[in-house]
Protein backbone atom coordinates (compact mmCIF):
# COMPACT_ATOMS: atom_id res chain seq x y z
CA UNK A 1 0.00 0.00 0.00
CA UNK A 2 1.13 3.66 -0.90
CA UNK A 3 -1.19 4.82 2.37
CA UNK A 4 1.90 6.14 4.31
CA UNK A 5 4.22 7.85 1.82
CA UNK A 6 4.37 10.89 0.81
CA UNK A 7 2.52 10.98 -2.33
CA UNK A 8 -0.34 8.44 -2.94
CA UNK A 9 -2.17 7.81 -5.96
CA UNK A 10 -6.04 6.54 -4.65
CA UNK A 11 -8.93 6.64 -7.17
CA UNK A 12 -7.45 8.89 -9.94
CA UNK A 13 -6.46 11.74 -7.30
CA UNK A 14 -3.50 12.74 -6.32
CA UNK A 15 -2.81 13.06 -2.49
CA UNK A 16 0.22 15.60 -1.28
CA UNK A 17 0.65 15.34 2.08
CA UNK A 18 -0.16 18.58 3.92
CA UNK A 19 0.03 17.98 7.52
CA UNK A 20 0.95 14.93 9.23
CA UNK A 21 -0.15 13.35 12.16
CA UNK A 22 2.57 14.72 14.16
CA UNK A 23 1.88 17.87 13.11
CA UNK A 24 -1.99 17.45 13.84
CA UNK A 25 -1.57 15.89 17.16
CA UNK A 26 0.99 19.34 18.26
CA UNK A 27 -1.90 21.28 17.18
CA UNK A 28 -5.14 19.48 18.62
CA UNK A 29 -2.68 19.29 22.10
CA UNK A 30 -2.61 23.38 21.53
CA UNK A 31 -5.83 23.33 21.39
CA UNK A 32 -7.51 21.14 24.43
CA UNK A 33 -4.52 23.55 26.34
CA UNK A 34 -6.35 26.56 25.57
CA UNK A 35 -9.82 24.96 25.63
CA UNK A 36 -8.97 23.48 29.46
CA UNK A 37 -7.78 26.44 30.54
CA UNK A 38 -10.65 28.99 29.11
CA UNK A 39 -13.39 26.42 30.31
CA UNK A 40 -11.06 26.05 33.57
CA UNK A 41 -14.61 26.30 36.28
CA UNK A 42 -16.78 24.83 33.94
CA UNK A 43 -18.66 22.19 32.19
CA UNK A 44 -18.41 21.97 28.90
CA UNK A 45 -20.72 20.24 25.67
CA UNK A 46 -18.84 19.25 22.74
CA UNK A 47 -21.18 19.60 19.48
CA UNK A 48 -19.37 17.86 16.32
CA UNK A 49 -20.09 18.61 13.09
CA UNK A 50 -20.89 15.09 11.48
CA UNK A 51 -19.39 13.48 9.69
CA UNK A 52 -16.16 15.21 8.94
CA UNK A 53 -15.16 15.53 13.08
CA UNK A 54 -15.65 12.22 13.94
CA UNK A 55 -11.52 11.64 14.04
CA UNK A 56 -10.62 15.07 14.97
CA UNK A 57 -13.26 15.11 18.09
CA UNK A 58 -12.17 11.78 19.15
CA UNK A 59 -9.09 12.86 19.62
CA UNK A 60 -9.50 16.18 21.22
CA UNK A 61 -12.06 15.05 23.59
CA UNK A 62 -9.49 12.12 25.19
CA UNK A 63 -7.42 15.44 26.29
CA UNK A 64 -10.19 17.81 27.81
CA UNK A 65 -9.62 17.64 31.51
CA UNK A 66 -12.90 19.56 32.70
CA UNK A 67 -16.37 17.59 32.88
CA UNK A 68 -17.20 17.16 29.60
CA UNK A 69 -20.34 15.36 27.20
CA UNK A 70 -20.63 15.16 23.46
CA UNK A 71 -23.36 15.50 21.11
CA UNK A 72 -23.45 16.01 17.33
CA UNK A 73 -25.73 17.56 14.54
CA UNK A 74 -25.84 16.90 10.96
CA UNK A 75 -26.37 19.35 8.53
CA UNK A 76 -25.56 18.46 4.72
CA UNK A 77 -24.06 21.41 2.91
CA UNK A 78 -21.77 19.24 0.16
CA UNK A 79 -22.34 16.27 -2.27
CA UNK A 80 -20.16 14.18 -3.93
CA UNK A 81 -18.18 16.66 -5.26
CA UNK A 82 -16.01 19.75 -4.31
CA UNK A 83 -18.16 22.89 -4.73
CA UNK A 84 -19.74 24.11 -1.87
CA UNK A 85 -23.28 24.11 -1.84
CA UNK A 86 -25.40 26.87 -0.95
CA UNK A 87 -28.20 24.89 0.42
CA UNK A 88 -28.05 23.99 4.05
CA UNK A 89 -30.58 21.78 5.97
CA UNK A 90 -30.73 19.83 9.00
CA UNK A 91 -30.15 16.35 8.92
CA UNK A 92 -29.66 15.74 12.26
CA UNK A 93 -30.08 17.71 15.27
CA UNK A 94 -28.41 17.32 18.87
CA UNK A 95 -29.64 14.99 21.47
CA UNK A 96 -28.57 16.72 24.96
CA UNK A 97 -30.06 19.66 25.65
CA UNK A 98 -28.06 23.22 25.52
CA UNK A 99 -30.12 25.46 27.32
CA UNK A 100 -27.41 27.17 30.11
CA UNK A 101 -24.87 24.89 29.20
CA UNK A 102 -21.21 26.00 27.77
CA UNK A 103 -21.36 24.59 24.32
CA UNK A 104 -17.99 24.64 21.83
CA UNK A 105 -18.95 23.34 18.55
CA UNK A 106 -16.59 21.38 16.53
CA UNK A 107 -16.19 22.02 12.75
CA UNK A 108 -13.16 20.07 10.58
CA UNK A 109 -12.69 22.70 7.89
CA UNK A 110 -14.25 26.60 7.57
CA UNK A 111 -14.94 27.37 4.73
CA UNK A 112 -17.71 29.50 3.14
CA UNK A 113 -18.78 29.83 6.99
CA UNK A 114 -22.36 28.53 6.24
CA UNK A 115 -22.39 25.46 7.69
CA UNK A 116 -21.02 26.73 10.61
CA UNK A 117 -23.37 30.39 10.59
CA UNK A 118 -26.31 27.49 9.86
CA UNK A 119 -25.38 25.69 13.01
CA UNK A 120 -24.68 28.58 15.23
CA UNK A 121 -27.94 29.96 14.40
CA UNK A 122 -29.56 26.57 15.49
CA UNK A 123 -28.28 26.26 18.81
CA UNK A 124 -28.42 30.02 19.74
CA UNK A 125 -32.20 30.00 19.92
CA UNK A 126 -31.86 27.72 22.25
CA UNK A 127 -29.88 29.99 24.66
CA UNK A 128 -26.76 28.48 26.01
CA UNK A 129 -24.61 30.25 28.79
CA UNK A 130 -21.84 30.40 26.00
CA UNK A 131 -21.40 29.09 22.53
CA UNK A 132 -18.41 29.11 20.55
CA UNK A 133 -16.18 27.55 17.47
CA UNK A 134 -13.54 25.26 17.21
CA UNK A 135 -12.18 24.56 13.54
CA UNK A 136 -9.13 22.21 12.82
CA UNK A 137 -8.68 24.03 9.69
CA UNK A 138 -10.14 28.02 8.51
CA UNK A 139 -10.06 28.55 5.19
CA UNK A 140 -10.42 31.92 6.19
CA UNK A 141 -9.86 34.13 2.63
CA UNK A 142 -12.74 31.59 1.25
CA UNK A 143 -15.43 33.06 3.43
CA UNK A 144 -19.01 34.30 2.55
CA UNK A 145 -20.45 35.07 5.59
CA UNK A 146 -18.42 36.43 9.11
CA UNK A 147 -18.90 33.60 11.82
CA UNK A 148 -16.46 33.83 15.01
CA UNK A 149 -13.97 31.39 15.46
CA UNK A 150 -12.73 31.05 18.61
CA UNK A 151 -9.96 28.07 18.28
CA UNK A 152 -8.22 26.98 14.86
CA UNK A 153 -5.73 24.15 14.33
CA UNK A 154 -4.62 25.10 10.89
CA UNK A 155 -4.64 28.24 8.61
CA UNK A 156 -5.13 27.35 4.75
CA UNK A 157 -4.90 29.51 1.60
CA UNK A 158 -6.30 27.55 -0.65
CA UNK A 159 -6.75 23.23 -1.90
CA UNK A 160 -9.02 21.00 -1.19
CA UNK A 161 -7.78 18.62 1.37
CA UNK A 162 -8.99 15.05 2.73
CA UNK A 163 -7.56 12.48 5.40
CA UNK A 164 -8.06 12.47 9.45
CA UNK A 165 -12.35 12.12 9.21
CA UNK A 166 -12.24 14.53 6.54
CA UNK A 167 -13.73 13.39 3.09
CA UNK A 168 -12.96 14.03 -0.78
CA UNK A 169 -16.74 12.41 -2.53
CA UNK A 170 -16.86 10.26 0.91
CA UNK A 171 -13.33 9.05 0.34
CA UNK A 172 -9.72 9.09 2.39
CA UNK A 173 -11.46 9.53 5.80
CA UNK A 174 -9.20 6.70 7.26
CA UNK A 175 -5.95 8.32 6.33
CA UNK A 176 -4.55 9.45 9.33
CA UNK A 177 -2.90 12.18 8.39
CA UNK A 178 -4.46 15.34 5.97
CA UNK A 179 -3.67 15.50 2.21
CA UNK A 180 -3.56 18.30 -0.60
CA UNK A 181 -6.52 16.58 -3.51
CA UNK A 182 -6.00 17.00 -6.82
CA UNK A 183 -8.22 15.15 -9.33
CA UNK A 184 -6.21 12.98 -12.11
CA UNK A 185 -7.37 12.97 -15.57
CA UNK A 186 -7.95 9.65 -16.54
P1 LIG B 1 -18.72 25.85 4.48
O1 LIG B 1 -20.19 25.78 4.78
O2 LIG B 1 -18.45 26.36 3.10
O3 LIG B 1 -17.92 26.57 5.53
O4 LIG B 1 -18.23 24.38 4.36
C1 LIG B 1 -17.88 23.67 5.40
C2 LIG B 1 -17.93 22.20 5.06
O5 LIG B 1 -17.44 21.93 3.76
C3 LIG B 1 -17.05 21.48 6.02
O6 LIG B 1 -17.83 20.93 7.04
C4 LIG B 1 -16.40 20.43 5.20
O7 LIG B 1 -17.09 19.23 5.42
C5 LIG B 1 -16.58 20.83 3.78
N1 LIG B 1 -15.29 21.23 3.20
C6 LIG B 1 -14.81 22.47 3.00
N2 LIG B 1 -13.57 22.44 2.50
C7 LIG B 1 -13.25 21.14 2.40
C8 LIG B 1 -12.07 20.44 1.97
O8 LIG B 1 -11.04 21.01 1.58
N3 LIG B 1 -12.13 19.07 2.05
C9 LIG B 1 -13.21 18.40 2.48
N4 LIG B 1 -14.32 19.01 2.90
C10 LIG B 1 -14.34 20.36 2.85
MG1 LIG C 1 -18.19 18.93 7.37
Amino acid sequence: MFLFSEKVDLFMDKLTLLYSRQAIAERVRALAEAINSDYADKELVLVGILRGTFVFLADLIRLIKVPVTVDFIGVSSYGLGTESSQQIALTKDVQIPVTGKHVLVVEDILDTGLTVDFVLRSLRQRQPASLRVCALIDKKERRLIDVPVDYVGFDLKSGFVAGYGIDCAERYRSLPDIYLVESVER
